[in-house]
């Protein structure tokens, strides 16, 4: 699906947003979306070469990219830092950096790994809500978007520190809206059913190496619209989220599934 965006301007011009993940999938959407609406990004992703690609693909003076490691309290402290540094401070967090872990039972789930998934998914987000949240307070204003998932709301088989940390996600969304409500900062969740990214492919491929479309049109068929999400589609409701047009919206985790948790 080669998709344009139809959102109408929603007066992004001249904030400033940090995007998570933003070398690859739904961050990588994302940071072309908000550009496209003239925001100033900073594109915060631990893949070097990934955000050497994003570089050369726009060369721009609204965006300016971070190497570190969202589960790392230094490497938000250099982020949030170069928001203020570059673009005169921080606006607008989409905080969507993520990883599976491996798949396995939680019979067997490794240890490390759990506490890997739990690092990046939580203590990520968990940084992001803080150190953004403090520039936000700042200034007297913000909006923060986490990414969660839909086995934020329900259970997945085999990847069990994924689901924990999908629903904790849902749950520092919650508790950052209540609290921060009080400093004029929005706190949401978006929540992806699968979606057409590097992420959904490797799984294809592990699952399938000899035909990863099989796998792809079974986790289609689970949802009523019968196809997977596109990353831009999620990116549009990050970017509205994180506008005025969503001023009266907080604490929400909004499904984006194709109307998969409906059913
Ligand atoms: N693709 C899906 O089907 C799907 C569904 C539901 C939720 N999500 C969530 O959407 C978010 C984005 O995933 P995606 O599908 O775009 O995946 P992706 O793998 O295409 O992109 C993830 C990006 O995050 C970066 N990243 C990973 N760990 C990091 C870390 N510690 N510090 C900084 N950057 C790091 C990666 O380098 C990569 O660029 C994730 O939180 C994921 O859990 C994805």
């Amino acid at each position: 699906m080669n998709r344009t965006s139809n959102l109408p301007n929603l007066g992004l011009e001249n904030r400033t947003v940090l995007i998570t993940g933003a070398a690859s999938g739904i961050g990588l959407a994302a940071v072309n979306l908000f550009m496209s609406h003239g925001a100033c990004v900073i594109a915060f992703d631990m893949d070097e070469q990934g955000l050497e690609a994003l570089r050369a693909a726009r060369k721009d003076e609204a965006l300016t990219t971070i190497c570190g490691d969202v589960s790392k309290t230094e490497d938000w402290t250099r982020a949030v830092s170069l928001a203020e540094q570059d673009f005169g401070g921080l606006d607008a967090l989409f905080n969507n950096a993520g990883i599976t872990g491996p798949r396995a039972s939680i019979l067997s789930y490794p240890e490390a790994e759990f506490d890997r998934v739990m690092a990046v998914n939580v203590r990520g987000v968990f940084l992001g809500i803080q150190h953004a949240g403090l520039a936000m307070k700042a200034r007297g204003k913000g909006a923060i978007v986490n990414t969660s998932s839909i086995v934020g709301f329900t259970g997945g088989r085999n990847i069990n520190a994924y689901t924990a940390s999908k629903h904790a996600v849902i749950g520092l969304t919650k508790a950052a809206a209540v609290e921060l409500a009080a400093h004029n900062i929005r706190v949401n969740a978006v929540c992806p059913s699968p979606t057409a990214t590097e992420m959904m492919f490797s799984l294809e491929r592990e699952l399938a190496p000899d035909n990863p479309g099989s796998i792809r049109a079974a986790f289609a068929a689970n949802s009523p619209m019968n196809r997977y999400g596109e990353p831009e589609e999620v990116a549009e409701a990050a970017l509205w989220l994180c506008s005025d047009a969503a001023s009266y919206i907080t604490g929400v985790s909004l499904p984006i599934d194709g109307g998969m948790v409906a059913r």
